[in-house]
């Protein structure tokens, strides 16, 4: 495989890892930005409920009675329903928001508590510190994020429209009937105060922002590797197939060939390059120079005379010792 080619593939494997992580982090920021957004708002939202609560209950509700008698009863005097009444107005103006008020006992049966709420009821009734619960609620596009806040029966004021029929008003008897919302105890968890708002749209919002993201980081990645590719096959492998194939051709025959490397290298080859000119001069050099020596003898067969020439003098030793004996 080639140099670049097997460059290209490893810088594309790191690609993939670091956008994959990249892409991760980015979209678990991205994500807990929006829910904290949503969150905040929601906070607000819950505190403006519970604003137009106070004003009613301090305001409202003393005015009222005082101009129509505790028999007499209008619905604007009542907490909730001026709260409640306040956010549809405001939720209109940001149709994702959803405020409510849940019970398990309504007066109003358009606030009995769902499934999941009756949950959360019965979480806030279980632990009495705790003030909240966010979480999220359905599935697929239907998710929702939620914010639920527990209403404790904490005020005597209440207890009039709430407690027994014969302590409510008689007008009220007749719009809601007798059969809901009393029996409530102070201190009790009576209601929820719940806003929800669709997840799809913050995930979308995320989505994008790490689609984004994920761009821009392929362009910044395939420009850069396109132009080190590049600087990569015309400073360091192109030289170097050069030069291979020109010390390939030189040690094949380096008879017929010039002694100096006929390419033109830049850059650090040019040393490489360089070193091996004078390497094939060198060699050139040492075969001239052993082609115009005498040829010596050599190997084996040069050994051979000098044990020849030794040998004769033993042989003519030896007839002597014989004669002398
Ligand atoms: C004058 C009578 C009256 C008083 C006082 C009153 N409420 Fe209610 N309450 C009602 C009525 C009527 C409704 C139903 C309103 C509607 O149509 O949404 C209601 C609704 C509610 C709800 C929504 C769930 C449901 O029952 O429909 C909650 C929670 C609630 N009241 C809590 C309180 C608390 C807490 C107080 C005291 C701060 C209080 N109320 C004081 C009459 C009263």
């Amino acid at each position: 495989m080639r140099i670049e080619t097997r460059f290209a593939w490893i810088l594309a494997f790191c690609f993939c890892l670091g956008v994959t992580i990249a892409g991760t982090i980015s979209y678990r920021l991205e994500a807990r930005q929006a829910s904290d957004e949503i969150k905040l708002k929601a906070d607000i939202l819950l505190e403006t409920a519970l604003a137009v609560r106070a004003y009613t209950v301090d305001e409202v509700a003393p005015v009222m009675r005082a101009m129509q008698g505790s028999e007499q009863f209008h619905a604007p005097q009542v907490p909730s329903f001026a709260a409640q009444n306040a956010m549809r107005r405001l939720t209109q103006k940001f149709p994702d928001y959803k405020y409510r008020e849940s019970a398990l006992n309504p007066t109003n049966p358009q606030d009995r508590a769902s499934d999941w709420e009756v949950g959360l009821l019965r979480e806030f009734e279980a632990d009495p510190k705790r003030k909240e619960l966010v979480g999220e609620v359905g599935s697929g596009a239907d998710q929702r994020f939620y914010v639920a806040r527990p209403i404790r029966m904490s005020s005597a004021a209440c207890m009039q429209c709430h407690s027994t029929p014969a302590a409510a008003p008689t007008a009220m008897l007749a719009k809601y009937g007798m059969a809901n919302g009393f029996g409530w105890k102070m201190g009790d968890v009576v209601a929820l105060q719940v806003v929800e708002v669709p997840t799809a749209p913050a995930r979308e919002k995320a989505f994008n922002s790490v689609q984004v993201t994920i761009g821009s980081l392929s362009c910044v990645f395939v420009l850069s590797a396109a132009i080190f590719l590049l600087l990569l096959r015309r400073h360091v492998t192109h030289p170097l197939e050069l030069l291979t194939r020109s010390a390939h051709a030189n040690s094949l025959n380096s008879q017929a060939s010039d002694a100096s490397l006929p390419i033109a290298v830049g850059g650090q080859f040019d040393e490489l390059n360089q070193a091996i000119v004078r390497l094939r001069a060198s060699v050139d050099r040492a075969l001239h120079l052993f082609d115009r020596a005498p040829h010596a003898p050599t190997g084996p067969a040069s050994a051979q005379p000098s044990g020849a020439v030794s040998k004769p003098a033993t042989e003519a030793a030896a007839p002597s010792k014989a004669e002398r004996s």
